[in-house]
């Protein structure tokens, strides 16, 4: 949440700043603003809103930008970053939360330091003023702030009078990017991908200085420390549309590409997780959104497939679970950017009682890879779009084959995955695009859509629901097909759209509730293997057994596509969200 990139070096910083945080953007978009130095002053311009076009023209080399995703402050400009100190020389943009803000806001105000915004981040250039006042050189007094700033956070910060740009990371998300005699440090790395691929992951606590030279300090340890140079392998076209209108069809369109990528996972790699998962006295699934129907679907599919017994708990939700794990247990995390402030306190909830976390992961170097006893890197390439496809069904696949590793049937799970490759591309393909656009064309002024499914079509189900919900804003609720008689078929009224996931397995009952539901009024879609009389809308999707999750969901995705913009909402950046929910 929120997104941060400051720059030093001989190209134009404010040009590379503002690129950047069009590649931050998904991480928030409700105001931004860069802060640039010139001639011993700091020049800053914020705005509400979406990133637009800078007005400042500054030949500097130095420069940073935020994008922001409220959470102290209304989305307005006096509250977007970078904010600055009373002298105006020292400008901090900022990612995260200070908790203990309103303390020392009221401690700085007693010391006769003023506020121009309701945000907690304006603490934090006020108190190294406080601290340079006190005799301290800029670095040593971002040191002794940052003991007095409770939290977690990533910050980048300058002043006017000195040649160093300073970054610190604590439990929020700060990559640095190392080019030639030029350094980046950002929230993500497709802010700098497109000039270089070298980077160093911040640890936790780490306080870049960045001259003309690099030197970390460790301000837990207290020591400087020495961080290794990782070369990432994404490529700068996968952060990029293309030939796409938005980052949501490009990802969607991938799927076949990165589901294969997924039969890719090393042998030797799944044997040592399988090992784990075989000995574990109790496993159990935790994440968020999308991520977390992924793992409902490897419950479906490890009771199936390996016979084996998974808890899921949502990982916001853990925390309040926890108070059975044992050191024997394992828990296993999936997350597409591994910083999902939820899940992440899940993890640590779990390794306090002493379990093993192996964690499944699109974001190389992200914390819960580095805090996890092992990962699966998803290598599904940057995701920017806010909402999440490509990752879900990487996640999917991974989950798929770890079912078939446990059964002993590794390879035939490969075999099967590589089958459906020519299903997902027809399903991807423009002509699905524009026969599904028939049936947005449809729904694009309902009021309420219903989805059911069974079994491994009702966590299909309810991330339909939430792909629908989160892109166009319609009203869009998920019910497992048997629950409909408990209560929730009250809502059905005439013409209500009712979408149904059907399977050879399920298709007998489904088929029933679909039936119950049309009695009653309903307007029937049907996605699945056959057609049947009762549907008044047919979506055909081959049947691939326990391997429909992978692409029953493609459809709905490019539905909430076509909805989005029939209804003129943003199809990559949608209201009141952000990517990468790094706080709780
Ligand atoms: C939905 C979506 C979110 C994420 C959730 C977890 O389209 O993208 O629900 O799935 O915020 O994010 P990660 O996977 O990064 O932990």
């Amino acid at each position: 949440m929120c997104g941060i990139i400051g720059y030093k070096g001989p190209k134009n910083a404010v040009n590379i700043v503002l690129e950047g945080l069009k590649s931050l953007e998904y991480r928030g978009y409700d105001s931004w603003g860069i802060a640039a130095k010139s001639n011993s002053k700091i020049i800053v311009e914020k705005k509400e809103g979406k990133l637009g076009n800078a007005t400042l023209d500054l030949d500097s080399n130095f420069a940073m930008g935020h994008t922001r995703w409220a959470t102290h402050g209304e989305a307005v400009a006096k509250n977007a970053h970078p904010h600055l100190s009373n002298d105006g020389n020292i400008a901090v943009a900022h990612n995260g939360i200070i908790e203990n803000y309103q303390a020392q806001r009221e401690f700085l105000t007693k010391q006769g330091f003023t506020f121009k915004s309701d945000t907690d981040t304006e603490v934090i250039p006020i108190t190294i003023e406080y601290h340079m006042q006190k005799g301290y050189n800029f670095i040593e007094a971002a040191k002794r702030s940052l003991k007095h700033l409770e939290g977690q956070y990533a910050i980048v910060a300058f002043h006017a009078d000195e040649d160093s740009l300073i970054a610190i990371r604590r439990e929020a998300p700060l990559v640095l990017g190392i080019g030639d005699k030029e350094f980046f440090v950002a929230s993500d790395i497709p802010a700098f991908l497109k000039y270089t691929r070298r980077v160093i992951f911040l640890e936790d606590q780490d306080l870049a200085i960045i001259n003309s030279d690099l030197k970390i300090f460790n301000l837990a340890k207290d020591i400087p420390v020495k961080r290794e140079i990782s070369t990432i392998e994404w490529s700068p076209e996968q952060a990029q549309k293309g030939k796409f209108d938005h980052f949501f069809l490009k990802e969607i369109s991938e799927q076949a590409e990165v589901v294969s990528r997924a039969t890719a996972i090393d042998t030797k790699q799944i044997e040592n997780i399988v090992k784990e998962i075989k000995e574990a006295k109790g496993i159990y699934f935790v994440a968020c959104g999308s991520a977390a129907h992924a793992c409902m679907h490897g419950l479906y599919l490890f009771s199936k497939i390996a016979k084996v017994h998974v808890n899921f708990c949502i990982a916001s939700e853990f925390p309040y679970f926890q108070h059975f794990i044992v050191p024997e247990s394992l828990v296993i995390a999936i997350s597409q950017s591994g910083e999902t402030a939820d899940t992440l306190a899940a993890i640590r909830a779990a390794k306090e009682h002493g379990a093993k976390v192996i964690s499944i992961v699109n974001v190389m170097g992200s914390t819960l890879v580095r805090e996890s006893d092992r990962s699966i890197l998803q290598g599904a390439g940057p995701e920017i779009c806010v909402l999440s496809t490509k990752a879900y069904t990487s996640q999917l696949a991974i989950l798929t084959l770890l079912a078939y590793a446990l059964a002993n049937k590794f390879e035939d799970g490969k075999a099967m995955i590589k089958e459906l490759m020519r299903h997902i591309y027809y399903l991807t393909s423009e002509n699905t695009r524009r026969f599904v656009r028939r049936l947005a064309e449809k729904l694009r002024y309902a009021p309420s859509i219903y989805l059911i499914g069974r079994g491994l079509q009702y966590p299909t189900a309810l991330e339909a629901a939430l792909k629908i919900k989160e892109v166009s804003y319609i009203h869009a609720e998920a019910y497992a097909g048997g629950e409909l008689k408990h209560g929730s078929i009250a809502l059905i009224e005439h013409g209500t759209p009712c979408i149904v996931f059907t399977s050879s397995e399920t298709e007998k009952d489904i088929i029933n509730n679909a039936v119950e539901l049309k009695s009653r009024g309903a307007y029937i879609i049907g996605i699945g293997p056959k057609n049947n009389m009762v549907f008044d809308f047919y979506i055909k999707v081959r049947d691939a057994g326990e391997f429909n999750p992978l692409i029953q969901i493609i459809p709905i995705q490019i539905l909430a596509y076509q909805l989005a913009l029939l209804r003129g909402c943003d199809p990559d950046m949608p209201r009141n969200l952000a990517k990468s929910v790094t706080v709780k």
